[in-house]
This record gives structure tokens, sequence and C-alpha cells, in this order.
């Protein structure tokens, strides 16, 4: 793929947990408007590598992170970076919804509110609604708005999450394993959501579900004990992976 594609660019990255190695000089170039997908048995560090990509191990106390997360030309670990506003740059979703126990309307008007991205009024109103229609929750809770945003299904919560994420217009959503705590109506939503979304935004998704990264990922890396062991077009990976690794995980032989 082209390189002026490169959205994200990861360097000699490696991370300790105390004296716990947990990633190890990974490297890897992720790519504007695609969708990746993580891959790889529980505890091979998935969710640790996609918390390096907007410094949320930051808030652990224990980690030390060494290398370079290069997003757009600019290292978000050099020391002049505030980690506040990559996390407003790289937005995240979590497994379990978790909606702030406020309305609807405020779930997704208070971030923009507060990073002063909108005022109170209509401009704040307008941002909800388009937020919450990028999201493809808007006819559902229209008329709602009011009601607290933990009220909904767990679907509908997920979507108000992700609403929640593009209201203060991010650039790349970082997702873990979005979908493994919904039913499957609510799970082929989000995924057409991701599919519809990446055309604006560069997508990290960390999934178990392997028709779902063959589904909706352009791209599909292979992580296995704190090692990228492969990275490659979704189809190469599922079709005729390279490492003898890959292929025993893809075809249910571990983990
Ligand atoms: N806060 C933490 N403190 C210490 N060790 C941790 C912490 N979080 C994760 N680890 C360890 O780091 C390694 C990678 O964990 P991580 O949660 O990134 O794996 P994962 O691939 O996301 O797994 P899963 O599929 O189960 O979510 C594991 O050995 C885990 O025990
Ligand atoms: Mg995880």
């Amino acid at each position: 793929m082209a390189k002026n594609k490169v959205k994200i660019e990861v360097k000699d990255l490696n991370l300790w947990y105390g004296d716990k190695h947990a990633l190890h000089g990974l490297n890897i170039e992720l790519y504007k408007n695609k969708i990746t997908a993580l891959i790889g048995p529980s505890g091979c560090g998935k969710s640790t590598f996609l918390r390096c990509l907007n410094r949320m191990n930051d808030l652990i106390t224990s980690v030390r992170v060494e290398g370079e997360v290069v997003i757009d030309g600019k290292n978000i670990y050099d020391k002049d970076v505030d980690e506040v506003s990559v996390r407003k740059r790289i937005g995240m979703v979590f497994q379990q919804p978790n909606p702030f126990p406020k309305s609807i309307y405020e779930n997704v008007a208070y971030a923009p509110l507060k990073h002063g991205i909108v005022k109170k009024g209509s401009s704040c109103d307008e941002l909800v609604e388009q937020s919450l229609r990028s999201a493809g929750i808007w006819n559902e809770v229209k008329d709602i708005l009011k009601e607290p945003g933990t009220g909904l299904s767990g679907g509908q919560q997920q979507r108000l999450c992700i609403a929640r994420t593009i209201a203060v217009k991010p650039d790349v959503i970082l997702m873990d394993e979005p979908t493994s705590a919904l039913d499957p109506i609510s799970t082929e939503k989000i995924e057409a959501l991701m599919l519809e979304l990446k055309k604006e935004y560069t997508i990290i998704t960390v999934t178990h579900n392997m028709q779902q990264a063959a589904r909706i990922a352009d791209m599909t890396a292979f992580f296995h004990l704190g090692d990228l062991i492969e990275y490659d077009e979704t189809e190469k990976i599922f079709i005729n992976p390279a490492q003898k690794k890959t292929e025993d995980y893809i075809t249910g032989r571990f983990g």
C-alpha cells in the first residue's frame, strides 16, 4: 500500500508492566481510512498495544514505554506532546458500552462543550444530532434525548458511545472488542457503521471473532505473546498466511 496512506507508524515499540515485558519491539504502519483488525489469543497484548496508540497506558503507574508512535509525522510520546490532546484526536470505544450516567444528549455534548468545540445552544444541538446520525442511532433516540443513556439497550449504548467518540472529531477510532458484549443484530449494525465510518476515520479494532475480522477489516495483524507475528491484507492472512503460527491460530488450533 502506498506510503502516503500511512496514518500511524509504530517504531520499535516496547512496553513493560513493572518487570513484565508485554510488547516486544513492534513495528507496524497503520493505514488511513482503513479498518485494521488486531487478532490473537488472550493475553497476547492486543489491548496493551491499542492503548499505546492514544497513551491510555500512561494512566497505569507501572507502565514503561519505549519506542515511537508517529501519528501524522509526530511522535505522540515526545516530551512536548500533551496526552490529553492525544486522547482527543485518537478516540476509543470499549468492550462494555460505558455511557456516562447522564442524558443521551449530554453524553454526546459533554466533551465538545468541555473542549470548547461548540458553545451551548444551536451549534451544540447540531453537533449532537450530526454525531448521533453518523453513529446510526439518531432515529432511535431523537425523541428521548433527555432520557438517561444508561436506559438504552446494549447495542444502542454502544452506538451512543461511538457518537460520543466522534463528537470531538477525532482522526482515529480505537475499538477494543466493540461487539463482544452485543447480540448478533447489534453486532451487524456496529459492523455496518464501522464500514461507513472508515470513509472519514482510521479504525483500529480488536476482535476475537475471526469472521468479523474477515468481514470488515482491510488489514489484519496477528499477535502472539507480545510479538507481532504477521501483518498483511486481511485476505492474505486468512487465505494464505506466511507464518505457521498465524495459520494455527486462524484455523482454531490454539487460542
Ligand atoms: N494493568 C496491567 N498490569 C500488569 N499486567 C498487565 C496489565 N494489563 C495487561 N497485563 C498483561 O499484559 C499482557 C497483555 O495483556 P492484554 O490485556 O494486552 O492482552 P489482550 O491480547 O488484550 O488479551 P484479551 O484478548 O484477553 O483481552 C498479559 O500478560 C496481561 O496479563
Ligand atoms: Mg484485551
